[in-house]
Formats: structure tokens, C-alpha cells, sequence
């Protein structure tokens, strides 16, 4: 095995790493991959303290992945318990010590707590060995728990968690801590922007630009996973791209209110002034070197182009210019990966939701719509990819409903 000394530059190479992660649930994903690749456990769950509830935030099982191509579903889930000693995980935000049972199904009569088999249940998966971890932060807030779930011996056999497991998942945790509530701000503050630069519908608007980003990512992921993309390289980029992804529409923010929030069809002319949003999201990204705010330019400038070259803006020699001319469309993989994938999740999500210019489509109406779509308004490879996780699709769309 590994000593430890080599373990603590390990830690500290993530630390560092976890430092980079913008987005929160790319962070909360990164946390407990590297948490469960240090003690080689099969699966894991992140809770997050929200009031005075523990929300379920994140999910991985490697043995249920294997099996079940749409088990990102399950990351969407709405499941929450309350802080109180009778669950193991509001036990251990309720201590704020972490805690180590050997099998869940044999836990004695003289602790408060007891394992609940809800997600075995549906899983048809046998939790047995947890080790359940606070995720405190300097000040000794309680933001989160994180449970690692079968540790695993070299022979795929489930073991106990050991002492060793406890104190570098400990000490690694508390880092990670600090990191979260960093990634919650930064949350608030993208979905703060996005309010201003839409403020016609605040209430419509941030589960638009979540579902929006989550389709992205998930039929991101499907596409990268397809083509044996290395799963770290698959991480960094959902964490850039859901951020990037929730920005599309952010140059509706030089748009007027008359234009924007007009209850009918556009005229011909309102129209042509609305399509400048791309234009105009595209500046807001022009000046700066980060993969996120260059994937954001990507897809706020071409997320209404078409796959077979029917769509706008089209090659623009200034974005800058007072005059923008829209030059001729661009088509098929001329348009950047990225800004393809947001374009059927955009529609997807206009089309099946309410609209202040119409009303909502029906879901097999929409799914036909999307097929029929296929080589035309959209890469037939992401529709296909939509297609395969539309499980998942399904529950994004319940996880942030109007
Ligand atoms: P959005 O509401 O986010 O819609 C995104 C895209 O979804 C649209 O891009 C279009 O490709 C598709 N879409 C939305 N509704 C329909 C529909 O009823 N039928 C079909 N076949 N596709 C639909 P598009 O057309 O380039 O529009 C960009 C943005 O312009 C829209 O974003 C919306 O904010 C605005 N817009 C478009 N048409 C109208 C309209 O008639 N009235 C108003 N008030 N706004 C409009
Ligand atoms: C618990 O910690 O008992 C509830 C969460 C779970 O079922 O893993
Ligand atoms: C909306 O139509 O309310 C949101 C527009 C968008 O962000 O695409
Ligand atoms: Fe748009
Ligand atoms: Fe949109």
C-alpha cells in the first residue's frame, strides 16, 4: 500500500486542484471522486446543509454506472432528511464527528441513528461499509456531509473503512469545505447576473438557465464518455461548460423590454434586433484567456446557428462594429461543439416550457419535433446522445421546474 507520506502530497495536489473548480456541483463531483479513489470505494453521496434540511447534491456509484447509462438521473433527485440524530448522515452533521459502520444493515440497538434503504431499494444496490464525514468549514460551520459508501480490496471485495480512511478523508474534507462555500457564491453571483440581464423573468429565468446548462453538460458527458474521453479531462471541462452554458442568453441584456417581453410574434424588424443577442453575449467574453469565459463567447455567439447552415449570426468580421452584418451561416462542424449541444437544449427547453410569445408544447409533440430536427437544426450525433440519457433529461426537467 501506499505510505503515507506519499498519500499527503496526493491530498495536497487535490487541494490544490479543487482550488480551480468554479461551479458547484462539478466541485462536489471532483470531491467525491478523489474522496472515494483514495480509499477505493465504490460509491458515494454528498449532502448539503440547506435551513435546516440535508440535501441530497451528489451521487456516484461506480458499480450502478457500469450497468445503467442513465444513472446521472439520480443526481437530480429531490431527496432530503432533516438534521436529527436518527439518520446516519444527520447524525454526523448533528456531531460534527465522522463515523465509521462496518455494515449498515447490522447497526446495534444502542446508537440513535439507523440506515435508511431508500436508495438501495431503488437501486437494488447493498450498501454495507460507510465511512460518514462532516464537510465543516474554518469557522466550524456545518455545510455539508459527505458519505463513502463499500470500500473495496484488490479483489473487489467489500471492506470495513479503516482509521486511516477516517483521517485523511477528514482532513481532506475540511479543504474541500472552504472550497464549497466559495463555489456557492459563485453560484449566487452567475445566477445574480443572469437575473439582471433578464430581469423580465425572474422567476422563469434561473430554472431556464439551470435545466439549460444541466442538458448540457449531461449530453456533453455522453458524447466525451462515447468517445473514450479521459474522465478528468470530461470533469474540467462540465465545470467551464455549465457555467458557460447558463450564460448563453446573456446578451438579452442590450435588448429592450418592448422587444423582450412582448406577448405576441415579433415583427420582421424586432426580430433582427433580437438575434444581436448573440453578438452582444459574445462582446461581454472578447478580452479575456479563460477557458470559461472562451467557451461562454463560443456559445453565446453560436448557439442559434444551425447544423445544416440555416441559422445566425454567421461569420462576423467585428463583433465590435456599430453595424454588424450578419455574414453567411456557418454549418455542420464549422460550429463549435459546445454551442451545437446548447442549441437542442435551448429548444428543447423553449419548446416544452411556457413562453411569454407562447404557450407550452407537449413532451411527445416536443420529442418528435427534436427527431425531426435531426441533420437540420441540429448535429444528428446530439440528438442521438439526448436520446440515450433521456432519463436524465426527464429529471433535470423536474429538479428545476417553474
Ligand atoms: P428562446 O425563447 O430561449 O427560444 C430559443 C429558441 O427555441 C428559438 O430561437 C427557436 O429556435 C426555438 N423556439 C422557441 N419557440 C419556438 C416555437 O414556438 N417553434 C419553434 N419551431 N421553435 C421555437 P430563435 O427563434 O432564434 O429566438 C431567439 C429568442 O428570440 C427566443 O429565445 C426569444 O427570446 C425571442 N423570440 C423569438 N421569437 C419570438 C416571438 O415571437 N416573440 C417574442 N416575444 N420573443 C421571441
Ligand atoms: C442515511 O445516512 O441514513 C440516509 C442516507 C442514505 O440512505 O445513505
Ligand atoms: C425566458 O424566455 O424567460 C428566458 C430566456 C432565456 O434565457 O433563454
Ligand atoms: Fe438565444
Ligand atoms: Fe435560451
Amino acid at each position: 500500500m501506499r505510505t503515507s507520506k506519499s498519500k499527503l502530497a496526493e491530498l495536497l495536489a487535490i487541494t490544490e486542484k479543487l482550488n480551480h473548480v468554479k461551479d458547484l456541483d462539478s466541485l462536489l463531483d471532483n470531491i467525491l471522486y478523489e474522496a472515494r479513489k483514495f480509499t477505493s470505494a465504490d460509491a458515494g453521496t454528498i449532502f448539503l446543509v440547506e435551513g435546516e434540511k440535508l440535501k441530497f447534491s451528489y451521487f456516484q456509484n461506480d458499480t450502478l454506472d457500469k450497468k445503467n447509462p442513465t444513472i446521472n438521473q439520480f443526481i437530480y433527485s429531490i431527496f432530503e432528511i432533516p438534521i436529527d440524530e436518527k439518520s446516519i448522515a444527520g447524525y454526523v452533521a448533528l456531531t460534527g464527528k465522522p463515523l465509521i459502520i462496518n455494515d449498515v444493515y447490522q447497526i446495534t440497538d444502542n446508537v440513535p441513528y439507523s440506515f435508511n434503504p431508500y436508495f438501495d431499494n431503488i437501486f437494488d444496490y447493498r450498501t454495507v461499509s460507510t465511512l460518514t464525514i462532516p464537510l465543516i468549514t474554518s469557522r466550524q460551520n456545518v455545510v455539508g456531509v459527505m458519505q463513502i459508501i463499500n470500500a473495496m480490496d484488490e479483489n473487489g471485495n467489500i471492506t470495513p473503512f479503516d482509521d486511516d480512511d477516517k483521517m485523511f478523508v477528514t482532513f481532506f474534507a475540511n479543504n474541500a469545505s472552504v472550497a464549497i462555500e466559495r463555489a456557492k457564491m459563485t453560484r449566487e453571483m452567475v445566477l445574480r447576473m443572469i437575473k439582471m440581464a433578464e430581469l423580465r423573468d425572474p422567476k422563469e429565468t434561473g430554472n431556464h438557465v439551470n435545466r439549460v446548462a444541466a442538458y448540457t453538460i449531461e449530453i456533453y458527458e455522453r458524447l466525451a464518455k462515447k468517445k473514450n474521453v479521459p474522465v478528468n479531462e470530461i470533469k474540467k471541462t462540465k465545470d467551464a461548460l455549465r457555467i458557460a452554458a447558463m450564460l448563453h442568453d446573456v446578451g438579452k441584456v442590450a435588448i429592450s423590454d418592448t422587444i423582450l417581453k412582448k406577448k405576441g410574434k415579433l415583427s420582421d424588424e424586432e426580430f433582427k434586433i433580437m438575434k444581436l443577442h448573440t453578438v452582444y453575449g459574445a462582446r461581454l467574453f472578447e478580452n479575456s484567456m479563460s477557458e470559461m469565459d472562451m467557451i461562454s463567447k463560443e456559445i453565446a455567439l453560436n448557439h442559434h446557428e444551425k447544423w445544416d447552415g440555416s441559422g445566425y449570426p454567421g461569420y462576423i468580421s467585428d463583433i465590435f462594429s456599430n453595424n454588424i452584418n450578419f455574414g453567411r451561416s456557418k454549418k455542420g462542424e464549422e460550429i463549435p461543439l459546445f454551442a451545437r449541444i446548447v442549441a437542442l437544449a435551448d429548444v428543447y427547453d423553449a419548446l416544452i416550457s411556457e413562453r411569454v410569445y407562447k404557450s407550452q408544447w407537449d413532451e411527445e409533440e416536443t420529442k418528435n419535433y427534436i427527431l425531426s430536427q435531426r441533420g437540420k437544426h441540429f448535429d444528428p450525433d446530439i440528438v442521438d446522445a439526448f436520446f440515450e440519457i433521456y432519463d436524465v433529461i426527464v429529471a433535470i426537467r423536474k429538479k428545476y421546474s417553474d
